[in-house]
């Protein structure tokens, strides 16, 4: 049985159960939680959504979301994948909303109904919800509920971004900066942008080899699309940025995984690479410091892997996100290599750097040629980045830059406290990461009780009875791996690791 007949199958399943439908045993007024209602499994409620035009409650309704389905028909056949674990509405602004308490399945139902018989496009079943987006979504849950978490799971700074910053977008809107700009960004960021990276890394980049994209990841996605034909082969080292794996499948493309040791340090070079080449690749995607490791590429291998790629006409991405954060090398770009313009593409971001997540602020440096293609699609999804984040970032680039070593010496106290005690735990391997912000112990050493024997339920069972939430490493690449965001307090990090701690002497017990 294929997908879609699978698919429909489980409709016609999901169809007959509402036939079936219970009473609700009691009624319970949300329209004060305006804006989102969770409920839990075994606790299933349906919503019912008043003061809303009739015509437009299907739309209300859609906005219903499941997360994680777990339903079995009277039989106890699984249904869909298991895992209830929660029902999110955002109700539409005006309009009121009842929760009727079920016992049947009934609501989990319906709203899969409204998502199944959408008939969703077969390229979105290509890639799957960001695992990384997903732990902080689980976090944030148990938060709203009253659970004292500590999240080890984002990848964002915990620092403000900087005053000077902020200024310039206040400015901005003073100064009605507000409208549509050029699809690449401003010509004058984008000249800001060439300016700073020939600064920090001595390359000579032309505004027409630059543009401004929606963060790094939509400068990585508008790579990926305009680079890939299907087919096309792109080698990834393991273990990896989520992102890739997902932007590549639904190009198209195919992912070929180079799996790395973590005895080595999870080191990647030139002669692993080598062996994976054939006449279909197209990309190599390196990511130093990497998410999640914290590994860096020493300059050496570095030239190496750009050597060997460019020797075949491959292209060589490399994921700048992290590379102000290095805590023994000096930052480095593989673009400033002699002759690294014509195959290198350089996907950047201010989200890090300047403490800019939700300013959704980077950038791609790349031969004309790729950025026009990639200009021609941004122009087609976004229009352009956000003038007044636009604004901000030109402040970035051409401001003070003394934040970037202050955040920088703080993660290093930081990732050196939090290697000291993981090498407290009893079995726990680390690598100490040498770059960005993450920790990748690596906790396999909690399997030998046989209460978990995953990276993935150990997560889920940390974040449910220690109330810490990291990413499993399967979101990765590798089974035995949790990534720890030390992109967060002291007070925090001291607290999550006790936890850890007890949670992985529990388990071993
Ligand atoms: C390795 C890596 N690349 C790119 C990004 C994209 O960041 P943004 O889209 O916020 O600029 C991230 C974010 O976590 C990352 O970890």
């Amino acid at each position: 049985m294929n997908d879609k007949e699978e698919s429909r199958e489980i409709r016609q399943k999901i169809r007959s159960v509402l036939m079936n439908e219970w009473d609700p045993i009691g009624v319970k007024d949300v329209s004060e939680a305006a804006g989102e209602y969770d409920s839990y499994l075994g606790d299933v409620y349906r919503l019912v959504v008043e003061n809303a035009p009739a015509s437009k409650i299907a739309n209300y309704l859609r906005h219903v979301e499941v997360d994680r389905m777990g339903l079995t028909d009277a039989q106890g056949t699984p249904l869909l994948p298991d895992n209830v674990r929660y029902l999110r509405c955002n109700l539409v602004e005006g309009a009121t909303a009842k929760v009727a308490h079920y016992q049947s399945w009934t609501s989990y139902i319906e709203s899969y109904m409204m998502q199944a018989t959408a008939e969703i496009a077969d390229r979105i079943s290509t890639i799957s919800v960001s695992s990384t987006l997903k732990v902080s979504a689980d976090a944030d849950r148990l938060r709203r509920e009253g659970v004292d978490v500590v999240d080890f799971g984002a990848g964002e700074p915990d620092f403000p971004t900087p005053a000077n910053i902020k200024e310039a977008a206040i400015q901005a809107i003073t100064a009605n900066f507000t409208k549509y700009t050029n699809a690449g960004g401003t010509p004058e960021l984008r000249q800001a942008i060439c300016d700073r990276h020939r600064q920090d890394f001595g390359t000579n980049y032309s505004p027409s080899e630059c543009m401004v994209t929606v963060g790094g990841k939509h400068a990585i996605f508008n790579l990926i699309q305009a680079l890939i034909n299907p087919g096309d082969e792109v080698i990834i080292p393991v273990p990896y940025w989520v992102t890739y794996k997902d932007v590549v499948n639904y190009a198209g493309g195919v992912c070929v995984f180079v799996e790395t040791n973590e005895n080595t340090g999870f080191e990647v070079n030139a002669a692993m690479i080598e062996r994976h080449l054939t006449p279909k690749t197209k990309l190599v995607i390196i990511n130093s410091p990497s998410n999640p490791s914290g590994a860096v590429l020493s300059k050496k291998d570095f030239r190496d892997i750009f050597d060997l790629a460019s020797k075949r006409d491959i292209f060589l991405m490399t994921d700048e996100c992290y590379c102000h954060f290095l805590y023994e090398d000096q930052p480095f770009s593989i673009a400033a290599a002699p002759g690294a313009k014509e195959t290198v593409v350089v996907a950047g971001s201010l989200s890090k750097t300047y403490s800019m997540t939700g300013w959704r602020i980077g950038f791609a440096l790349a031969p004309a040629e790729i950025i026009n293609a990639m200009m021609k699609l941004q122009s087609h999804s976004t229009s352009n980045p956000t003038s007044i984040s636009q604004k901000a970032a030109l402040e970035a680039m051409r401001g003070p830059q003394d934040s970037v070593p202050d955040m920088l010496a703080e993660y290093r106290r930081r990732r050196d406290f939090v290697i000291q005690r993981l090498r407290e735990i009893p079995g726990v391997c680390i690598v100490v990461p040498k770059g960005a912000f993450y920790a990748y112990p690596n906790i396999s050493v909690a399997y030998s009780g046989g209460k978990v024997t995953n990276s993935l339920d150990f997560s889920s069972q940390l974040l449910a009875q220690a109330h810490v939430a990291v990413v499993p490493g399967e979101a990765f690449g590798t089974n035995d791996h949790i990534r720890i965001s030390y992109a967060t307090s002291m007070h925090e990090l001291k607290r999550g690791l006790d936890r850890l701690h007890n949670f992985i002497d529990t388990l071993r017990a």
